[in-house]
């Protein structure tokens, strides 16, 4: 059951798709005061108590224990001491005696101190007093998430090749780079779905361009490499290079199509390409626009994109550029001292993603000026449904493949996400392991993280354990920085272990896009904490290491370097089953902490002892996928 609260006039989200009827926020049947703007609900934690949800977010699956911040921040160090990440996921659920969820519909910051100040207290601060509050009953977790999910509408669903194994890189600069990687995976026999054109493809970083030079007859290569099976995924970002001749800034531009400042001029800001103006999403009518801009690749055959930047990232604004150049110039030839070098470099650093930038921005919502701040945490989930809504209209339904950086809830129903610049870092397996049934309870199901790691060196054994987990990800994308190691498969030695894991999700993908599905049409999740399944199982509601999948599986990958193997609970008797390649194996194993092992080319499952699952043949390409004969799991 949903109860919907409403305090002021909130900013239209689009979040909720289905018709509650709003009671006044005096009714809301949680403990709240109003402290100056803020509105801060207080509710009481027993000892027992597990937090889901918020989404993508730092720390686990349990959210107790830190304060959180919903604020779309644009920031490539996941460490444990981040309040927040690049989506804005406004949905908790107590698991109490009696479980509840809430879902703050508000685009603006809010602050979720989750038993941090007081053990025994969740402390919510809303920023201001214009939101909707849905409070979720449900006599389980996972039944207050069905009801939640029914509220916002189903989850997009990618095309089913989309299950296939991508490779990235920041960047493939030119069709000789891509062809490589192509021939690399080729020569390696290991499977690949798709290639990703990082920013580098475009003339000068603008959106919805092809360097020429970089990939002549841009559409008969992107048909070549369909032909080969191959799809290439460019990167579109928020900010729109302010340039002359530049068609689509111009058009922008003439038609005041961008983000304002106070006075009524453009904000321009620096990201990529230099100075940018930002669409101003949230007017329909510049939705529509910029989402029919992605005709111009659709057209040359392009059929999936991930939509970057988008928080929106703001390298410096030209006014703050001005100041620190300013400070930097007045500060020469003097003796620096402490407070003076310091005071200078964090003028730099604080250039980027500046309150005070982000403070000048402004709006048109139904012909008002609105502040930034007051929409922050939906533009980025604007510019995605802009694409997902026109991709929708002009191709239908599970047609093109769409993911973003940024998000808030509503986002899901047309785009996934991926969960941003993590590092090549053993302890990210198990954060970007934990974000997956958070990011599932608010919807977003296309999910995934840059495998390997993006930001530094990875090694070879953390990305094939990476990949093993990978392989059950419905994005199974690796992706790396511009300046790190080549992180591509075929790059390290013995690439057959590769082969063998990548093979492997070949092998599932049409159980885990049926899975997925599934999850999609019938408002669930496709990964879940062990606590949901198991509530009374008290080892089983610690888990944080292991998760559940579909009706018949449990996932526990490794995540530590230099193991043979780890530790796995068994909340019941189920068949441990090891995967590489063509090879499998299969062995039962008993309730309770059991040590398996697992090499580095082994992909690690459990299966239900009631249960089995379907299994093909490996193919090099999901369109190779023989579904005809399949053998039995389990
Ligand atoms: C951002 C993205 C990353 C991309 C890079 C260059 O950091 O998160 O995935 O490679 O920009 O476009």
């Amino acid at each position: 059951m949903i109860k919907k609260y409403t305090s002021g006039k909130p900013i239209e989200t689009e979040a909720v798709v289905k018709e509650y009827k709003a009671k006044p926020i005096e009714e809301l049947p949680l403990k709240n005061h109003t402290e100056g703007e803020h509105f801060i609900i207080e509710m009481e934690l027993q000892k027992e108590d597990i937090v889901y949800g918020l989404g993508e977010a730092p720390r686990g699956i349990n959210k107790r224990g830190w304060v959180y911040e919903s604020f779309c921040s644009d920031d490539p160090f996941h460490t444990e001491t981040k309040s927040s990440l690049y989506g804005a996921h406004n949905f908790i659920i107590i698991a109490s005696e009696k479980p509840y969820g809430i879902f703050i519909d508000f685009p603006s910051k809010i602050r979720w101190d989750i038993g941090y100040s007081k053990e025994s207290e969740v402390q919510i601060t809303i920023t201001n007093q214009n939101f909707d509050i849905y409070v979720i009953e449900g006599s389980t977790p996972a039944e207050i998430v069905k009801e939640f999910r029914g509220a916002i509408g189903e989850s997009y669903i990618p095309p089913y090749w989309a299950f296939g194994y991508q490779q990235s890189r920041w960047s493939y600069p030119d069709k000789n780079a891509v062809d490589k990687v192509i021939e690399g995976y080729k020569e390696a026999e290991i499977p690949l779905e798709c290639v990703y054109l990082d920013i580098d493809y475009m003339d000068s970083y603008k959106d919805f361009t092809v360097d020429e030079a970089k990939f002549p007859d841009f559409k008969e290569y992107v048909a070549e490499k369909k032909a080969e099976g191959i799809h290439l995924i460019p990167i579109i970002d928020a900010g729109v290079k302010k340039a002359e001749g530049y068609e689509i800034y111009e058009e922008g531009k003439e038609k005041g199509y961008f983000c304002k400042k106070s006075d009524g001029s453009e904000f321009e800001g620096g990201v990529w390409p230099g100075i940018c103006g930002f669409p101003d999403f949230m007017r329909k009518e510049v939705r529509e626009w910029f989402g029919s801009k992605y005709k111009l690749l659709t057209e040359a055959g392009i059929d999936g994109f991930w939509n970057d930047m988008n928080e929106p990232a703001i390298f410096y604004s030209t006014e703050g550029l001005e100041k620190a150049l300013e400070k930097a110039v007045s500060l020469k030839g003097e003796n620096l001292d402490l407070s003076k070098f310091f005071g200078l470099k964090d003028t730099f650093l604080g250039l980027s993603n500046s309150p005070e930038d982000y403070a000048s921005i402004y709006h048109t919502i139904n012909g008002e000026q609105v502040c930034h701040n007051l929409v922050h945490n939906i533009y980025g989930a604007n510019m995605t449904k802009s694409a997902g809504e026109y991709f929708e209209k002009e191709y239908g339904k599970e047609k093109i493949l769409m993911f973003s950086r940024a998000s808030y809830i509503g986002a899901h129903r047309t785009s996934g996400i991926w969960f941003g610049d993590n590092h090549s870092w053993w302890s990210h397996i198990l954060l970007n392991l934990k974000m997956l049934p958070s990011a599932n309870m608010c919807g977003f199901l296309y999910c995934g993280a840059d495998l390997g790691g993006f930001n530094e060196n990875a090694s070879r054994d953390l990305v094939l354990r990476f990949l093993a987990l990978g392989v059950f990800t419905p994005l199974m994308r690796n992706h790396s920085a511009l300046g790190t190691r080549e992180q591509e498969c075929y790059n390290f030695e013995n690439t057959k272990d590769f082969k063998d894991i990548i093979e492997v999700r070949y092998r599932l993908i049409p159980y885990l896009y049926e899975t997925f599905k599934k999850a999609s049409k019938n408002n669930e999740m496709m990964f879940r904490p062990l606590s949901f399944d198991y509530p009374h199982d008290k080892i089983a509601r610690e888990c944080e290491t292991q998760l559940m999948l579909g009706e018949e599986c449990m996932i526990c990958p490794v995540y530590e370097q230099n193991v043979n193997g780890r530790t796995v609970y068994l909340p019941e008797d189920m068949t441990y089953v090891k995967l590489s390649g063509k090879e499998i194996t299969t062995k039962k194993m008993k309730k309770g902490i059991n040590y398996i092992e697992v090499a580095l080319n082994e992909v690690p499952l459990f299966i239900k002892s009631d249960k089995q699952i379907p299994i093909y043949a490996p193919a090099m390409r999901t369109t190779q996928i023989d579904t005809t004969t399949k053998e039995m799991i389990g």
